[in-house]
């Protein structure tokens, strides 16, 4: 299977058993079996945004939109007022509560409820479609610039280092930052991926190391704690990570272990990209300090595979994101072009 194929999130007019479903790629059973969850209830989607059987800001956010259906429809079986519909979709709007995406993309469905259920599925639609033609023109800039940037001198290819995972399975299709990844391998100037195993839940090594292995491109999966010696040893030109949040000063949420590349990036001398479609930039948030961290659970980082691997009577803390200061992102890419950040043109400035 081609991953460029892959619909993290789809609409099924009738699952199963007949119903209407947010049909899912359970990213919880990657990278040992590719199957999909189709989810008829807003408990259903919820907990599966809340257990990342979906993950990735994008991908909440395409999940959130049909979520928007979703409700509509099991209101109408269940004979729901307006109301509880309207209280339904704030469930789905508040069930991770980093990623941006999902209230924008909610609120941007929601906003047609009134003109039915065809009008609410359109807009998901588009949501989904603007996503994918958002993340081939981010790969693009973002190849060309990494290219003069990162690699000045002649044709040399590229080695990377990525964090969590960005690709289709965590977007409507391509990727983020692995969708630049992916067109730098396109154009033949990708020698190595590093990619972080991404503690606790391990996103880079089950997912974004089954990603590449179906794009035949050539990583290593590497310890989240070995990424800063990696940089600091010279063995990568350039960082590249997705977002979950961007504030209006630069500041930028993504995956816990990010802030760390940065500063190695920022130390060693390299580019630092962020990449990320608008939906992610968050105008209405002044910095990262204002951009609410998930706590997950403390099993997550105390156990593995259901194992208690800490002492007992050890406590967890497991933030899901960290912010990387506005000051340390290089470079900003979205579908509208390059943002050099750390130079001073802040995303307020241009993503008006
Ligand atoms: O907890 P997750 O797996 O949803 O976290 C995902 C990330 O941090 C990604 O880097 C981010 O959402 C960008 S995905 C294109």
């Amino acid at each position: 299977m081609n991953s460029q194929e892959l619909r993290a999130v789809t609409w099924t007019a009738a699952a199963g058993d007949g119903t209407p479903a947010v049909s899912l790629i359970d990213q919880t059973s990657l990278p040992h079996t590719l199957e999909r969850l189709d989810v008829t209830t807003v408990d259903a989607l919820i907990d599966a945004i809340v257990r990342l059987v979906v993950r990735g800001a994008p991908a909440i956010g395409a999940a959130g939109g049909y979520g928007v259906a979703l409700a509509m429809v099991q209101g109408e079986r269940e004979g729901w007022d307006r109301a509880r519909l309207d209280a339904e979709i704030a469930r789905v709007r508040a069930a991770r509560p980093t990623a941006v995406n999902l209230m924008v993309c909610v609120d941007r469905v929601a906003a047609r409820v009134d003109e039915g259920i065809a009008a609410v599925l359109a807009e998901a639609d588009a949501v989904v479609r603007e996503d994918l033609e958002a993340n081939h023109a981010m790969g693009a800039h973002g190849a060309d610039w990494l290219l003069k940037r990162a690699a000045p001198d002649g044709d040399r290819p590229l080695r990377v280092l990525t964090h969590c995972n960005t690709g289709a399975l965590a977007t409507a299709g391509w990727g983020t930052a692995l969708g630049v990844i992916r067109e730098l391998h396109a154009r033949g100037r990708i020698e190595a991926v590093y990619a972080d195993e991404t503690r606790p839940l391990l996103q880079g090594a089950r997912l974004t190391a089954w990603e590449l292995v179906q794009e035949g491109i050539p990583h290593y999966v590497q310890a989240d704690g070995a990424a800063a010696g990696t940089i600091l040893r010279g063995e990568v030109d350039a960082a590249i990570v997705g977002a979950d949040r961007i504030a209006a000063n630069g500041d930028t949420a993504n995956k816990v272990g990010t802030v760390a590349i940065a500063l190695a990036c920022a130390h060693a001398g390299i580019p630092f990209m962020v990449a990320a479609p608008t939906t992610t930039v968050d105008l209405g948030t002044a910095s990262g300090a204002d951009i609410p961290i998930e706590l997950r659970g403390e099993d997550e980082v105390l156990e593995w595979s259901g194992v208690r691997t800490a002492p007992a009577a050890s406590r967890g803390h497991n933030p899901a994101f960290d912010v990387t200061p506005g000051s340390l992102v290089t470079a900003l890419v979205t579908e509208r072009g390059v943002l050099e950040v750390a130079a001073g043109e802040l995303p307020g400035t241009r993503l008006k």
